[in-house]
């Protein structure tokens, strides 16, 4: 993709894959037909077909007057309907026969066990819920939890949804610095955290990147502080808080406030094409209806199912499809906290095999890695129990979705790879399992409600076979209601380019059986092991370094991780510039951001190459970063010297 916004497509693939018949024949929709019959329906009475959904999936202790609000970009769903996401996700499985049934069933990396019940997972919520209202947190305050994946990073989630409380999780990978930006934008009062995580055998210093956080944060009254590691840590007293004093000595029991269905229910930063990320407000009665259906129906939940997506919590699909999808389906959810080969390689298909796991969704990065690392790894464990897999996160090459079916689906689970966004809340593109043929690499057809269009620089439908922006059309309830702070941007970011539609910001192509082949990011963000990351945040974090003068960040195809950073830099005239330099601009990123951040490659110039007007040409950077011949235009460069020098 260039930056002259045309969008070449070039994928072709052939092979076409069908659901076996018995999968079909006990799938919640069995047939193409059936799909279509139900797309129609919401495509033309979206009200309609949301209102009946909502009455279906949900729980409303007061019933909504009307089902849509829209002025545009503004929407309200279910208005006038009072809901709580916490009471949809355990209260009404306790009043059924899903009390003792395990809600959670968690794994640490150590390999200690954990399993709570929907009853049990209720009283823990209760008690975290009683222990946040005990440091004076109240509905609409912002909580940050910045958690290792536990089964208390769910607790703490749903129990800030129980009394309207907003939650901001922030990925416990994420550095102190960038822990402080995202705190201090949603201005939270409480931040929630471990005295680390395990990662690789070895501890995340979680307490401490918030004590160092803190010194930034003056909004915060209060710490909770989990013992999961163990180590010493500082506990500053009035401040700072252990989790087992108290939370376990609260009352198990704190009614669920009905609150008004566009109550907001969390904020999720994430990154757009500046330095600062988003804070993505979600509300609650739309949010939870997408999570809910697009749980049932794209992993064709099954009563008896173990349901393993191996997000964090940290990100939106460990959001929908580890905590409120499943759960509010009454669902039995898998949890894994630590890294997929630890000790070796096999962990994820041991786990697979000991817990029996019968679906599981996963990102593309990680099933290179595992392509990678040897089918002998899978192949020695029993994987029978899998009935379907999902991917999410990033476009997934036709070979890696090859493997995933026959190495780890025993060519035998239908595979749905999924698109959709933090922005979105719930799944947009996916296969049905029961119903949709599948071909590797395309994300197949609209989910229910979702009426997506490819558009040109102009906003008119391209034909088919052609790339295009992906815009979505029509409002749907889980979509994002503004960026916290800034409506403004909200307005500009996905409404102002094509007026009268969402803009993903993806690049995509729609085949001749109305198949979408996503292509990838087509602003300034890119996609690193399925991590969303602004070029700009990464440029911003190199030249807050006091040797680095200019930078400019590019993404290059990486076997692995989908894509990779390559920085260039020029430095301020009196830098030294050594030997070392490299390595400590690339742990001053990892310190600004976070490992994920962590630059593949730095290179130093004399200067950056720049159209006359004093715009870093980043096309020409790409080129040079992957190696490839500059066929491009550069007659608007201004000094050529400096694109020789780099390459
Ligand atoms: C990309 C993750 C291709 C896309 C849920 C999107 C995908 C961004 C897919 C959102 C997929 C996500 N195929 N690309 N199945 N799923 N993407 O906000 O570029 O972390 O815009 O949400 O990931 O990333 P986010």
């Amino acid at each position: 993709m260039s930056e002259t916004g045309e969008i070449s497509s070039i994928l072709n693939e052939q092979r076409l894959f069908s659901p076996s018949v018995g999968f079909s024949e006990n799938s919640q929709i069995g047939d193409l037909e059936t799909y279509r019959n139900i797309w129609n329906y919401s495509k033309n009475d979206p009200e309609g077909f949301w209102g009946r959904k909502a009455e279906e999936m949900l729980d409303w202790f007061q019933p909504w007057t009307k089902v849509l609000e829209w002025d545009e970009p503004h929407a309200k769903w279910f208005t006038g309907g009072r809901i709580n996401a916490s009471y949809n996700c355990l209260d009404r499985h306790v009043k059924s026969y899903r009390r003792n049934k395990a809600a959670i069933i968690w794994e640490g990396e150590p390999g200690d066990k954990r399993t709570l019940t929907y009853q049990q997972l209720l009283n823990e919520v209760c008690r975290c819920a009683n222990a946040m209202k005990s440091l004076g947190v109240k509905k609409g305050d912002r909580v940050t939890i910045y958690l290792p994946l536990t089964p208390e990073l769910s607790i703490a989630t749903l129990a800030c949804a129980r009394i309207g409380a907003i939650h901001s999780v922030v990925f416990a990978g994420f550095s102190s610095h960038a822990l402080a930006e995202r705190n201090n934008d949603a201005e939270s009062k409480l931040i929630i955290t471990a005295d680390g995580g395990w990662r690789k055998g070895a501890i995340t210093p979680l307490k401490q990147n918030v004590d160092e956080c803190l010194a930034e944060s003056p909004t915060v009254e209060n710490v909770i502080v989990l013992k999961r590691t163990g180590q010493d840590i500082t506990m500053q007293p009035g401040r700072d808080h252990w989790w087992h004093d108290v939370v376990d000595s609260k009352s198990h029991i704190c009614e669920a406030l009905p609150l008004d269905s566009e109550h907001p229910l969390f904020l999720l930063y994430t990154s757009g094409s500046t330095g600062k990320p988003k804070g993505i407000l979600h509300t609650t009665g739309g949010y939870l209806l997408g999570a809910t259906l697009s749980t049932k129906f794209v992993f064709d939940l099954k009563e008896n199912d173990v349901f393993w997506c191996t997000a964090d919590v940290g990100w939106i699909t460990g959001h929908s499809y580890l905590v409120y999808g499943p759960l509010s389906n009454g669902a039995t959810t898998f949890m894994y906290e630590g890294a997929p080969n630890f000790p070796d390689a096999g962990r994820f298909w041991k786990m697979i095999e000991t817990y029996q796991i019968n679906t599981f969704y996963t990102a593309p990065t990680a099933i290179r890695a595992f392509l990678k690392a040897g089918s002998q790894w899978p192949n020695s464990y029993d994987l029978s129990s899998l009935r379907l897999l999902g991917t999410v996160g990033e476009p997934i090459n036709p070979e890696a979705w090859m493997w995933y079916r026959e190495v780890i689906g025993g060519n035998r689970c239908p595979i749905v790879d999924t698109w959709w966004q933090t922005e979105t809340g719930s799944i947009m593109i996916t296969p049905l399992p029961g119903s949709t043929p599948t071909v590797p690499g395309s994300a197949t057809l609209p989910f229910f409600g979702v009426v997506p269009e490819i558009v040109d620089a102009n906003g008119k439908p391209v034909p088919v076979g052609s790339g295009g922006y992906l815009t979505i059309k029509q409002p749907w309830p889980s979509m994002l209601r503004t960026i916290h702070g800034d409506d403004e941007r909200y307005k500009r970011t996905y409404w102002s380019k094509f007026p009268g539609r969402y803009f993903t910001g993806d690049g995509a192509r729609m085949d001749k059986n109305g198949y979408y082949w996503i292509m990838g990011r087509i602003d300034d963000v890119i996609n690193v092991s399925g991590h969303r990351l602004s070029t700009m945040e990464v440029e911003s974090a190199l030249v807050s370094h006091p040797s680095v003068a200019e930078a400019a960040v590019v993404g290059i195809p990486h076997e692995i991780k989908g894509e990779a950073i390559v920085c260039f830099v020029s430095l301020d005239s009196y830098a030294e510039r050594d030997e070392a330099l490299e390595d400590t601009l690339k742990s001053h990123v990892t310190e600004q951001i976070g490992a994920l951040a962590r630059p593949e490659s730095i290179r130093i110039a004399e200067t950056l190459p720049k159209t006359r007007s004093g715009k870093i040409m980043r096309r020409l950077l790409r080129d040079v970063a992957s190696g490839r011949d500059s066929g491009g235009d550069i007659s608007t460069l201004e000094d050529t010297q400096s694109l020789e020098s780099l390459r």
